[in-house]
């Protein structure tokens, strides 16, 4: 949390967290929504409601957008929620208990991990390919013997690595997982960020035995402060629903409604497409300067999607300590070690690509090469 709130400081260059730019949003017509609804749903405001609120035009909506990928999802199985966060914890929550292990990707979104952490819950961690995502040959021998409880993957443009798992994989983690009765929580935020090609398919596309909770929200296309998320539960719906109306009882009708209208008017859609075509450059951008001016002997990742960049710096260097600098200097970043909950990747760092490029990235990307050539020499 520290670093967080270091990397959130007012005047501290933005590379920390995964937020897109300001510009990239869509605000002034989601504001045009938000009024819409207040003059045409002034009875949302006043409905009370105790049991789990969808807005059937938000459901609709999301249930159109995945025939995209293969779906449909059943409109049955829908719970929208505050927010993917929310959704994950509710799964979590659903599937497991305390002293129960919960695998995932490594690294991982180390939000995840605090989540596990905080249910009483054990993170396993299972290698994972910067390309191809999760090793499914070491997936199947640590779900071999029971003890593992549930498995939480982000297998569309990973949180850090940005790696798409290819469609073979996915399927065989899906067959693999239902035959072995261990659930799956997809976190599936950046699906519609690819750069290239069709919508990868979620493996929740993959499984017929209603053993995948796909969990997605708005955060990174249309704001991360309207707190609107969704989960497809599968067959751990009346769970998840349950848990969703003793957590936060409804998620806001206000809000579901102005997404809902914001969707059906188009406007969704072209604000993905744009929102891919913007993070693809970017996360150009920034790569050209990190090769350019970090030390040649550091490594990449090439993102499928998404809008972070994953960097390996020589042995020497600790992304945590350099941190506490960059801050100091006016510039956040990830350090490795918070996704991993065995502190590896100590000399790995994460870059938020999710601002348009200019000088000031620039700059601020040349002292970070700096910093790390000091404490790679000394
Ligand atoms: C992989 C991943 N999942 C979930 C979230 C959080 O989503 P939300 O804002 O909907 O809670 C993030 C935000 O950084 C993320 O990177």
């Amino acid at each position: 949390m520290r670093v967080l709130q270091a990397n959130e400081q007012p005047g501290v260059l933005p590379l920390g967290s995964a937020y897109p730019a300001p510009e990239l949003l869509p605000s002034a017509r989601m504001l045009r929504m938000f009024s819409k609804v207040a003059r045409q749903r002034p009875d949302l405001l006043s409905a009370g409601t105790c049991t789990c609120y969808n807005d059937a035009r938000l459901v609709r909506q999301i249930v159109r957008r995945s025939l995209d990928w293969g779906g449909p999802l059943d409109a049955g199985e829908l719970v929208v929620t505050n927010s993917c966060t929310e959704a994950m914890n509710l799964c979590l929550r659903a599937v497991a208990g305390p002293g129960d292990t919960i695998a995932l990707e490594s690294p991982t979104y180390f939000v995840l991990l605090q989540i596990i952490e905080s249910l009483g819950m054990k993170a396993l961690e299972i290698p994972t390919h910067a390309r191809t995502g999760i090793s499914v040959e070491a997936l199947e021998l640590a779900t071999r013997n029971g003890a593992v409880k549930a498995c939480l993957l982000i297998p569309n443009a990973n949180n850090p690595l940005g790696c798409i798992m290819p469609e073979e994989n996915k399927r065989r983690v899906a067959r693999l997982l239902a035959e072995r009765g261990v659930p799956l929580i997809e976190d599936d935020i950046y699906g519609d960020l690819h750069f290239e090609g069709d919508r990868p398919w979620p493996i929740k596309a993959y499984d017929t035995a209603g053993n995948v909770m796909l969990c997605s929200s708005f955060s990174k296309t249309v704001s991360p402060s309207l707190r609107v998320g969704f989960v497809a539960a599968g067959r751990h719906t009346s769970t998840v629903s349950t848990l969703k109306t003793l957590s936060s009882g409804v998620t806001g009708a206000v809000p579901q409604a102005a997404l809902a209208e914001f969707i059906e008017s188009g406007g969704f859609d072209h604000q993905v497409r744009r929102a891919r075509r913007a993070y693809a450059q970017q996360v150009a951008r920034m790569t050209d300067a990190v090769a350019g001016h970090f030390p040649a002997e550091c490594l990449l990742t090439r993102p499928q999607g998404g809008f972070v960049l994953w960097v390996e710096l020589p042995r020497q260097v600790d992304a945590l300590d350099m941190h506490r600098q960059a801050v100091a200097e006016g510039i956040a970043f990830t350090p490795g070690q918070l996704f991993s909950p065995s502190g590896r990747y100590r000399n790995c760092l994460r870059l938020n690509c999710g601002n348009p490029w200019n000088e000031r990235f620039d700059a601020a990307v040349r002292r970070l090469g700096q910093l790390v050539r000091e404490r790679a020499a000394g």
